[in-house]
């Protein structure tokens, strides 16, 4: 008999699946305090009319609720900011995060820094949240970044041009409720977006160095439920069927790489977003054929697992079936209308070199299966320009 190796899951949220599960929000936000922020994106929540239902459910259960309609798609430190001043003002003592990653993302640094005295941007360049905050519901409306689950909120400090996470145990939220009914009016577009990156967190979570044997089960059902559902989500929005394996994959990919990490998709992702302000899951997207290529000879057996568990071939040679992850991946980057190349988001040949650093420092970058010196990095670059 074989041992059984160590490994760490790191803490999740009491999690609510399921389509109709947004009506237990006013319950939960009950049990957990009596005034609520809920932070959202700027209108579409309003205008889906799932603003009106949830505060009304909110409501109904006896919770005043302030709406902060700030979060914009890659949020700044900023808007962390007034928010904060917002649940300071109004004295609300639970945190209601409802939208795509980037409103989750500042749901969870407001609530997770209300204890603190120090600014956003201190936080992210590493100081310890060591106050306690208020407690945290995120409800997402995509299917992508996971964030309902995850211990870290991605920022952008305008001032100093970085985008970069923040981290903790306070940023995790109490319950996360994952109702993929939310997700059925999302534009075409940002159902792709956000499709390929749920699909990339799987994949770099699945063959992330932090890998382990409990986070490979999340990430290989999630990477089934994501390759499964992904092209009928694009193409035909309303089907709920598609909404909730999609919904499902993200969550599952979710709460796997909080814990197994990520890859160099995701350490370059930051950098090529703040120089290109393209939307998050297309750098992705755009970028994990290209890395899929660059580690193939180190990630051979797992991309092979891959293509078998989603079905994309049985080919028993691990070389073969690798490869046709690849060319499946490239296929359906194709289909979603995301780009080949890094001149397809508007960067140029000078905006290669600043990236270089701060790719190099990142933990995904970190937890790429293949290693990679600054030189191949930048060789890297100037092949997929
Ligand atoms: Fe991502």
């Amino acid at each position: 008999m074989e041992t059984v190796e160590s490994f760490q899951l790191v803490a999740t949220p009491h999690i609510i699946f399921g389509s109709g599960a947004i009506e237990q929000a006013g319950q939960w936000c009950a049990q957990l305090g009596n005034k609520a922020l809920l932070v959202t994106g700027r209108g579409s929540l309003r205008r889906s009319g799932w603003l009106d239902e949830i505060v009304s459910n909110l409501s109904d259960h006896g919770i005043a609720v302030t709406v902060f309609e700030g979060a914009e798609p890659e949020p700044s430190v900023a808007t962390v900011e007034s928010g904060r001043q917002r649940l300071r003002e109004a004295g609300c003592d639970i945190m209601i995060a409802v939208g795509g990653g980037s409103s989750l993302d500042v749901g969870k640094a407001i609530g997770a820094l209300a204890g603190e005295s120090g600014e956003a941007a201190e936080y992210q360049r590493g100081r310890q949240i060591t106050e306690p905050g208020v407690p945290i519901i995120a409800v997402p409306t995509t299917s992508g970044t996971g964030s309902e689950v995850t211990p870290n909120a991605v920022l952008i400090d305008q001032e100093r041009g970085v985008k970069a996470s923040l981290r903790g145990d306070g940023l995790v939220p109490k319950v996360a409720i994952v109702d993929p009914q939310l997700t059925l009016t999302l534009p075409p577009a940002a159902t792709a977006f956000a499709g390929i990156d749920a699909f990339t967190q799987a994949l770099e979570g699945f063959t992330s160095t932090g890998a382990n044997l409990v986070t490979d089960k999340f990430a290989a059902e999630a990477l089934v439920h994501l390759a499964g559902a992904i092209r009928t989500a694009y193409s035909d929005g309303d089907n709920l069927a598609a909404r909730e394996h999609m919904s499902l994959g993200s969550l599952l990919a979710g709460i796997g790489f909080a814990s197994s990490r990520l890859g160099l998709v995701h350490g370059l992702a930051h950098p090529i977003g703040v120089a290109s302000g393209q939307p998050h899951g297309r750098v992705c997207g755009l970028l994990l054929p290209h890395v899929i290529d660059f580690n193939l000879e180190v990630t051979q057996e797992k991309y092979a697992r891959t293509a078998r568990i989603v079905g994309i071939t049985d080919d028993s040679n691990d070389e073969a079936a690798a490869l046709s992850l690849h060319d499946w991946v490239a296929e359906l980057v194709g289909d979603l209308q995301i780009g080949q190349s890094l001149s397809d988001l508007g960067i140029s040949e000078e905006d290669l070199e600043p990236m270089i650093a701060p790719a190099m420092a990142s933990g995904s970058t970190r937890h790429n299966p293949r290693e990679i010196t600054e030189h191949e990095l930048t060789e890297f670059l100037h092949r997929i320009l």
